[in-house]
């Protein structure tokens, strides 16, 4: 791109910028024009998550509060033993009894029967790292709770373990008819591995390309996607895994770079998929670690925070900026598209502030007492459950009901 021309263009933002604020100061944003009139279902305590002038549910604080219980226990069957934390010696959970306050409105309540409901017949899909599947066994947990334990009939689709970790999973609700769904997908894009004998280069990553199980995420209702602890040297290029478009390797291609053609990849794939359209997509952004005094491989450790943080302050890690930019970069583009109901899942912030709901040294029994410390995932109950709650909000916001579609 020319100089002159980015020069003109970013004058021509501040210009629109300059004019929105002092021409418009009290419109209301453009979308609330297309906005169809609220359906029966629209529930008018929960405010438009889009409408970002008096609530955002991405900012807000954490209080204390004893009555948060949460959902499910951690004895939920569908839990990885490495999120069980207080089985594997975490003393003390009162991690558990924080809220999520986001500024200016309240967080609904999940109503587990209600989102069961409106899911009959219906398909729930989460593909993404090993933090999307975090996610996905808190919101297959929430769900279990409607019932007493044991009275809902819930089952892998075709009998896997839940201790498998490769491929997908696909928990049936078979009361409902609705499977709740995981996908291994760590970049989103394809892994290829190559033979050893390709020398240092062990694997590709395809970023042109989607994996083989990607043609079961359309045609879900609800696709719940995320991606980013793997966008670093370490799990890409010093591990011999090289980024690839079409059959070229290309041995120079940045991190940024890859990550940018990757989330296009999806955007396209979401735009001319003819079966997505009907389906409610989130992109969540990333979800920070929290290694102190080292990285996770160098003795980093997050065990001594009891509490999280309050207050904001410029500690904050700003690694992963540019990946929360491209994805919502991204959401906004597929949104001009018209697919108003494409959304950016934005719990960074909020995720930031809870350093201390990892399971730290508190690990899955069988892990060497020198094995690094886990400050990436979280302890279940957990931190996930809340961003399960706000995509339930935005999604009962948008009136989602498979049984009117
Ligand atoms: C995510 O939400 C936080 C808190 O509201 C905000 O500071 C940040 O800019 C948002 N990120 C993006 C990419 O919109
Ligand atoms: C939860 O949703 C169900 C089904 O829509 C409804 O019958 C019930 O009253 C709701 N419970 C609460 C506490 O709102
Ligand atoms: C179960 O849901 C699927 C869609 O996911 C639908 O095709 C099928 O007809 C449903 N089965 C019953 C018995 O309603
Ligand atoms: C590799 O990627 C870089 C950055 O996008 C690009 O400039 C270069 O042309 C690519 N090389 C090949 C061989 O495709
Ligand atoms: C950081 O690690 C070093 C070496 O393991 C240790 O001596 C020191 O006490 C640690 N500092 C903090 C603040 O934990
Ligand atoms: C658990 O941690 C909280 C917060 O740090 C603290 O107030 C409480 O006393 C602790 N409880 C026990 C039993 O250690």
């Amino acid at each position: 791109m020319h100089s002159g021309y980015a020069l003109l263009s970013s004058v021509l933002l501040v210009l629109l910028a300059l004019s929105t604020i002092t021409l418009v100061p009290r419109m209301p944003s453009p979308q609330s024009f297309y906005r169809s009139p609220p359906p029966r279902l629209m529930n008018s305590g929960i405010p438009h998550p889009s409408d970002a002038g008096d609530c955002s549910f991405s900012d807000g604080k954490w209080v204390r509060d004893a009555a948060a219980v949460t959902a499910y226990r951690e004895d939920c069957p569908f839990l990885d033993p490495g999120f069980q934390c207080i089985r594997n010696g975490r003393s003390n959970s009162s991690f558990r009894n924080w809220r999520w306050q986001p500024h200016g409105c309240q967080l609904p309540k999940f109503n587990a029967t209600d989102m069961l409901e409106r899911s009959r017949n219906g398909r729930i899909v989460f593909a993404g790292d090993s933090i999307g599947r975090n996610q996905w066994e808190s919101m297959v947990c929430m769900l279990a709770a409607s019932v007493p334990a044991g009275k809902l009939r819930i089952y892998e689709q075709s009998g896997k373990p839940i201790s498998r970790h490769k491929g997908y999973l696909s928990m049936v609700f078979a009361d409902y008819n609705l499977s709740v769904e995981y996908y291994r997908a760590p970049m989103l894009v394809m892994i290829d591995r190559f033979p050893v004998s390709s020398g240092a280069v062990r694997g590709a990553v395809r970023l042109d390309r989607l994996p083989r199980h990607a043609s079961r995420w359309a045609g879900a209702d609800v696709l719940v996607f995320n991606t980013g602890h793997w966008w670093n040297e370490q799990k890409t290029i010093k591990s011999g895994n090289y980024f690839m478009v079409g059959d070229r390797l290309n041995m120079s291609m940045d991190i940024k770079e890859a990550f940018r053609w990757s989330v296009e990849t999806v955007k396209d794939w979401e735009i001319s998929s003819t079966r997505v359209p009907n389906s409610y997509f989130f992109f969540r952004s990333y979800s920070p670690s929290h290694y102190s005094n080292g990285t996770w491989n160098t003795g980093g450790s997050c065990a001594d925070h009891p509490d999280p943080v309050t207050t904001n302050s410029d500690q904050f890690d700003e690694e992963y900026t540019w990946i929360n930019a491209m994805i919502s970069n991204v959401i906004d583009g597929i949104r001009s598209q018209g697919r108003r109901k494409a959304q950016f899942l934005n719990i960074t912030y909020m995720t930031e502030l809870r350093r201390d709901g990892h399971p730290s040294r508190n690990r899955e029994p069988g892990t060497p007492q020198d094995a690094p410390e886990d400050c990436s995932h979280w302890c279940l109950p957990g931190v996930p459950d809340t961003w399960n709650k706000i995509l339930y909000a935005h999604l009962m916001s948008m009136g989602y009901d498979t049984r009117i579609k």
